[in-house]
Formats: C-alpha cells, sequence, structure tokens
C-alpha cells in the first residue's frame, strides 16, 4: 500500500527530507566541460576520473575552464589536481568560479576560491561553503596565461537527497517537482529551488513516500521573492489512490 501526499500548488516547499551528512559523489562526471581554447587537450580531460590526463588552453588572456553541470546545484567543495610533469606553477592565480550566470563565460559568476598554489601532482579541496550555481568556472586572470587542469571534482551536500518521489502537473523551466523536497527552502535572490507549474487549470504537485505512513503534519514554505499569494486556495490531499492523480484523496 502506498500513501500519497497530493497538493495543488503553485509553488513551494514540503517539509520531509531525509538525514545523511556525507559529500561522497563526484557530481562533475556528469557534466560537460568546454574551455576558451585547446592546445592539443581537450577540455573534458578534467572530468574523465583521470589525473593522468589533463586538460590544456592555448598561450593567452584570461584563458578559462569551464564545466556545465545541467542542473542547479549547491556545491560543498572542489577538488582541483595539478599537473605532475611540468609546469605546476601555471595555475597560481586561477580562480573558481560558481554561478548561473554566463556573463564573461560564466567567468563574472561568484568566486569560491583563488588558488595560490598547488604542488606537482597534488589534489587541493577547495570549500565553497553551500553556493549555488550550474557552473563551474576555473580562469586565470592575466596576459599570456595557460590553464592546465588534470581533473576537477564537484562535491554536493548529500543530506539534500530528497525523500519520496514528487511530480507535478507540468514544468516551468527548472523547477522541478523535486525542488520541493530537495532541503532547500529558499535561496536568496532566486526561486530556482521551488517548483513551478505552466500556466493551467488545477495544476497540481503529488508526493510518493514509497511507503505506508501516518501523516501528522506538513509544511508548506511558500515562494519569497514574489507572489505569495498565488498559493491561496491550494488544498493539501492525503491518502492512497491516483485516481485523478491522487487529487480525488481526502483533503
Ligand atoms: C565581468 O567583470 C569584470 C570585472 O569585474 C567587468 O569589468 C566586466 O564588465 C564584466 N563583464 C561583463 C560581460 O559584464
Ligand atoms: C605557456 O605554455 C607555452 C607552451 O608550452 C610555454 O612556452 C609558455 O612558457 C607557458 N607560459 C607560462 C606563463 O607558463
Ligand atoms: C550539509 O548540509 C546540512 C544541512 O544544510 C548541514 O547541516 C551540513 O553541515 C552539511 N554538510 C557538510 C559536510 O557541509
Amino acid at each position: 500500500m502506498l500513501i500519497l501526499l497530493n497538493l495543488f500548488l503553485l509553488l513551494g516547499t514540503v517539509a520531509i527530507h531525509a538525514m545523511t551528512n556525507n559529500l561522497k559523489e563526484n557530481i562533475a562526471t556528469k557534466g560537460k566541460a568546454v574551455q576558451s581554447s585547446t592546445y592539443y587537450l581537450k577540455a573534458d580531460a578534467a572530468i574523465d576520473d583521470i589525473d593522468f590526463y589533463c586538460t590544456h588552453t592555448k598561450t593567452e588572456t584570461n584563458p578559462w575552464w569551464r564545466l556545465d553541470m545541467k542542473d542547479l546545484q549547491i556545491i560543498e567543495k572542489v577538488i582541483i589536481t595539478n599537473r605532475m610533469d611540468c609546469c605546476f606553477e601555471q595555475i597560481n592565480g586561477a580562480e573558481i568560479r560558481i554561478g548561473m550566470s554566463l556573463e564573461n563565460n560564466g567567468n563574472n559568476n561568484s568566486k569560491c576560491a583563488e588558488i595560490s598554489g598547488i604542488s606537482a601532482r597534488q589534489s587541493v579541496s577547495y570549500s565553497c561553503g553551500g553556493m549555488q550555481g550550474r557552473y563551474v568556472n576555473m580562469v586565470i586572470p592575466g596576459d599570456s596565461k595557460n590553464l592546465s587542469l588534470c581533473e576537477v571534482e564537484v562535491f554536493v551536500n548529500d543530506s539534500l537527497k530528497i525523500r519520496g518521489r514528487a511530480v507535478q502537473s507540468s514544468l516551468l523551466e527548472y523547477f522541478r517537482a523535486d525542488r520541493a523536497v530537495d532541503g532547500i527552502k529558499y535561496a536568496p535572490g532566486t526561486a530556482s529551488f521551488c517548483t513551478h507549474t505552466q500556466s493551467q487549470t488545477d495544476p497540481w504537485w503529488r508526493l510518493d513516500l514509497l511507503d505506508n505512513y501516518y501523516i501528522s503534519s506538513v509544511t508548506i514554505t511558500g515562494r519569497a521573492d514574489c507572489c505569495s499569494q498565488r498559493l491561496n486556495g491550494a488544498e493539501i490531499h492525503i491518502g492512497n489512490s491516483l485516481e485523478e492523480n491522487g487529487n480525488n484523496n481526502p483533503m
């Protein structure tokens, strides 16, 4: 038997989330990498999970490398592995930048760290304290610079993992149904961590808890940036039926 929690809503957060506290998954390997120019060694060599293969731009002004994670992420740390053959001081002054914007090729996003130095073949971890973004950039400001990276690993906070399976009647941009159960209520300046349906008749959102539960309370968080009145009139339905997408369950 299955318990379904049904909510008619446009945006919000449901306070149900799992509690683990690991940082074990490197999500960089699932992304796509590009760089400002290529001197033999391609951009994806930094996300191939092999330290031996490295990237290399041409010698240029402000060379950069960018990882597209294809979705918003909350990033806890980035680990950079330097080259082992020579010239390991080339990386000095490189900046790690994280954000949503592609302005200036993503290099104008917020700075997580500036690399003062990494010894040959070594990996250094930079804490980004929960910065949010879709892009991770590496950029070395200045003229006649080479950017070479042997591995870039990106870790997100596992405690933000979702419990249950969320779906909704339609999707607007990247405001997916699981954003309401990701453990993030609201990120300043954006409603990115909320859900959003398209404009439609009787929009709904549904959480499948994947097991039987007695539900004692449901906490809903509305969006903070605007339009909080859009939640007015939303109904919470709970039950086992999927009739009418679960919306016929008792209110
Ligand atoms: C990016 O930031 C630099 C330095 O702060 C600034 O000069 C430049 O105008 C910005 N680029 C864009 C495209 O806004
Ligand atoms: C950049 O790489 C080129 C080609 O390997 C090299 O000649 C040059 O010295 C390097 N520049 C710096 C600043 O390391
Ligand atoms: C992961 O996020 C949780 C909840 O925000 C926080 O309490 C915890 O300190 C974070 N863990 C790490 C390793 O950053």
